[in-house]
C-alpha cells in the first residue's frame, strides 16, 4: 500500500511578479511579467509529498471565490484527497504577493481563509490524522490548529514532522512532542534562545539552501551537500523538500536515505517557476541521483 501524509495547513495563490530590480522604500519600478501559481506552504508540501507516491490527505480551507475554486481543482489533479478542505463563504482565499529578483524574493501571505483552519475542523476531520502514517505541519494557520493537531496526532501514535515557517514562537509541549523539526537556518536561530534549544537541535532536520542539510541521525550529526543546478525560482523548495520527506519517511525509508532524497528533489524543483512547477515524481529524482553519482 502506499504511504499515507496527512497535511493540515494552507493553501494559496501565489501572485508572483518577476523585476530586475527591488522597488526602494517609497519606489515604483517598472517590473517583467506577472504569473499565478498554486502555491501555499501546506499545498506545496502536499503536491510534492504525492508527487514523491504518497497518498495524501488534506485538512485546510479556501474562500468561496474563483481563486478557491482553482486550488481545489488543482489539488485534486494531483490525487491529494480534499474532503478535509472546507470552502468558506465569508473569506477570501489566502494569498501569497511574492516579488522575484535573480537574487531575492520577498513574500506576503494574507492569510484569508487559512485563518478558518480552526482545532473544529482538526476534531471533524481527525480520522485522516488518525489513519496516516505521518503529520506534516507549517505555519500559516492558526496556532490553536497546530496545538490541536500534535495533540491528536499524539494520542493516535502518529509521528509529526513541523516545519516551523514562517517562524513564531512554539509552545514547549509541541516542541516535545513532535517527532522532527525542519527549520531553515534562519529559524534555526530563532529557536537558539528556547530552554529546550539542545533537545531541539536533537531532533532538527535543517535545510541550508544551496549548501544542502544537516540532521542528526541517532547522535550523530551529518551533512549532506547541495546540487549545482539551474536556478529558476526557488520559492517552495523549502516545501519540497518537506513533502518529500514526509513521503519517504512514511514508507519506512532509514532518515538518511529520507534526507537524501528530499535533497535532491528540492535541488530540481528550483528549475522551473512557481512552487509547485518544477516538483519532480520519485522517477525524476532516482534518475537525477543516478545521473549525478555516474558523474562524480
Ligand atoms: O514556501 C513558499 C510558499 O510560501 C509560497 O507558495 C507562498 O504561498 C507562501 O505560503
Amino acid at each position: 500500500a502506499k504511504p499515507n501524509v496527512c497535511i493540515v495547513g494552507s493553501i494559496n495563490m501565489d501572485l508572483t511578479v518577476t523585476t530586475g530590480k527591488m522597488p526602494m522604500q517609497g519606489e515604483t519600478v517598472l517590473g517583467d511579467e506577472f504569473f499565478t501559481n498554486p502555491g501555499g506552504k501546506g499545498a506545496n508540501q502536499a503536491v510534492a509529498a504525492a508527487r514523491m507516491g504518497a497518498d495524501v490527505s488534506f485538512i485546510g480551507a479556501v474562500g468561496n471565490d474563483p481563486f478557491g475554486k482553482t486550488l481545489l481543482d488543482n489539488l485534486s489533479s494531483e490525487g491529494i484527497r480534499t474532503e478535509g478542505i472546507e470552502m468558506i463563504p465569508e473569506s477570501a482565499t489566502g494569498t501569497a504577493t511574492i516579488i522575484l529578483s535573480e537574487n531575492d524574493n520577498r513574500i506576503i501571505v494574507a492569510p484569508g481563509s487559512n485563518n478558518d483552519v480552526t482545532p473544529g475542523a482538526v476534531a471533524k476531520h481527525r480520522d485522516l490524522i488518525k489513519n496516516s502514517d505521518i503529520v506534516l505541519l507549517q505555519l500559516e494557520v492558526p496556532m490553536e490548529t497546530i496545538v490541536s493537531t500534535v495533540k491528536t496526532a499524539h494520542a493516535a501514535g502518529v509521528p509529526v514532522i513541523l516545519n516551523p515557517a514562517p517562524f513564531q514562537p512554539l509552545p514547549e509541549d509541541i516542541l516535545e512532542t513532535v517527532a522532527y523539526l525542519t527549520p531553515n537556518e534562519i529559524e534555526l536561530a530563532s529557536l537558539q534562545n528556547d530552554p529546550l534549544f539542545a533537545s531541539i537541535k536533537q531532533k532538527s532536520i535543517v535545510t541550508r539552501g544551496d549548501q544542502g542539510v544537516s540532521f542528526v541521525d541517532n547522535g550523530t550529526e551529518r551533512e549532506v551537500g547541495g546540487y549545482r543546478v539551474q536556478v529558476q525560482d526557488t520559492t517552495g523548495a523549502g516545501d519540497t523538500f518537506n513533502g518529500a520527506l514526509a513521503a519517504e519517511i512514511a514508507r519506512g525509508a532509514t532518515l538518511e536515505d529520507a534526507v537524501n532524497m528530499a535533497n535532491a528533489a528540492a535541488a530540481l524543483s528550483v528549475e522551473k517557476i512557481g512552487a509547485q512547477g518544477g516538483m519532480p515524481t520519485k522517477q525524476e529524482v532516482k534518475t537525477f541521483l543516478q545521473e549525478r553519482n555516474n558523474s562524480e
